[in-house]
């Protein structure tokens, strides 16, 4: 795991958009795995920005976003469907044809989210799979608890998550009560994984899974187990580790061996 400190949260938005573009430039039509929530947003912003300058194209890209609440209609203001196509696909030349998220309004959800594995193994496997991280450590929606094999299903969400993002609803009692979700096994299964944490509020969750022990208790500890994976971190979301300085002289080192190589 290569545990990357940066200055702030703009620093973290740049970096993440620079692996991103780098992805989609060596493999134009590449499969990106998406995420939602505050912390992609600055990111998506820069991307916006790139494509509006001609230097990146995503019209050869296929997404698959992680989850999607259960029961919220497309056009919802805070359906995934919504955030995705508002805040990115929209706003750069994606093929919307080849943008994908979880069905949280099929009658037959079992089927859905099969359907949806078989899209995603059919489009040849997630390359850079983008992810957050809750205040719980969950990973999409696979909350504390979830099977470290799961695949894309439908999961409760925890109080703890419904009280976070009940910021983006009117209140505690409009966050949907259940959401599709992939497994942390599908996410297990992307070729690369790019997480990105800001803000002390995910100190704690973030300490736990670089850490701490493999746990279901914390579903992103399970990233321990990837081989390549890129976390991207503020200072006060690294605040609480306790091989800060190990992970610094890592990335100076790494930061020296990439000059060389050039
Ligand atoms: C939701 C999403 C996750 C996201 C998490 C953190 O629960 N399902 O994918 O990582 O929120 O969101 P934020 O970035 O707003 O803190």
């Amino acid at each position: 795991m290569r545990v990357v400190i940066l200055e702030d949260s703009q620093a973290v938005s740049q970096r993440a958009a620079d692996i991103i573009c780098q992805t989609v430039h060596q493999q134009p039509d590449c499969v990106l795995g998406l995420a939602t929530g505050g912390t992609p947003l600055a990111t998506y912003q820069q991307l916006v920005d790139r494509a509006s300058q001609g230097l990146v194209s995503f019209s050869q890209v296929t997404t698959f976003n992680l989850d999607e609440y259960v029961g919220l209609p497309r056009q919802h203001r805070q359906s995934y469907w919504h955030f995705m196509h508002k805040n990115l696909f929209e706003l750069a030349d994606f093929n919307l044809a080849r943008c994908f998220l979880p069905d949280g309004l099929a009658d037959d959800l079992a089927t859905a989210c099969d359907d949806y594995e078989r899209q995603i193994a059919e489009a040849g496997g997630i390359e850079l799979q983008l992810l957050g991280i809750g205040t719980d450590g969950h990973i999409a929606f696979n909350e504390p608890g979830s099977s470290l094999g799961s695949r894309t299903r439908v999961k409760a969400l925890a109080e703890q998550t419904r009280l976070d993002n009940a910021r983006f609803f009117g209140s505690m009692e409009e966050v949907p009560e259940l959401a599709v979700t992939m497994g942390v096994g599908s996410i297990l299964a992307s070729r690369q994984v790019l997480l990105l944490a800001t803000g002390s509020s995910k100190a704690d969750a973030v300490e736990a899974f670089i850490e701490g022990p493999i746990t279901a208790a914390v579903p992103a500890s399970a990233l321990q187990l990837h081989r390549s994976v890129t976390v991207l971190l503020d200072r006060p979301a690294a605040s609480r580790l306790r091989r800060l300085a190990y992970y610094e002289r890592v990335e100076q080192l790494q930061r020296q061996l990439e000059q060389c190589a050039r």
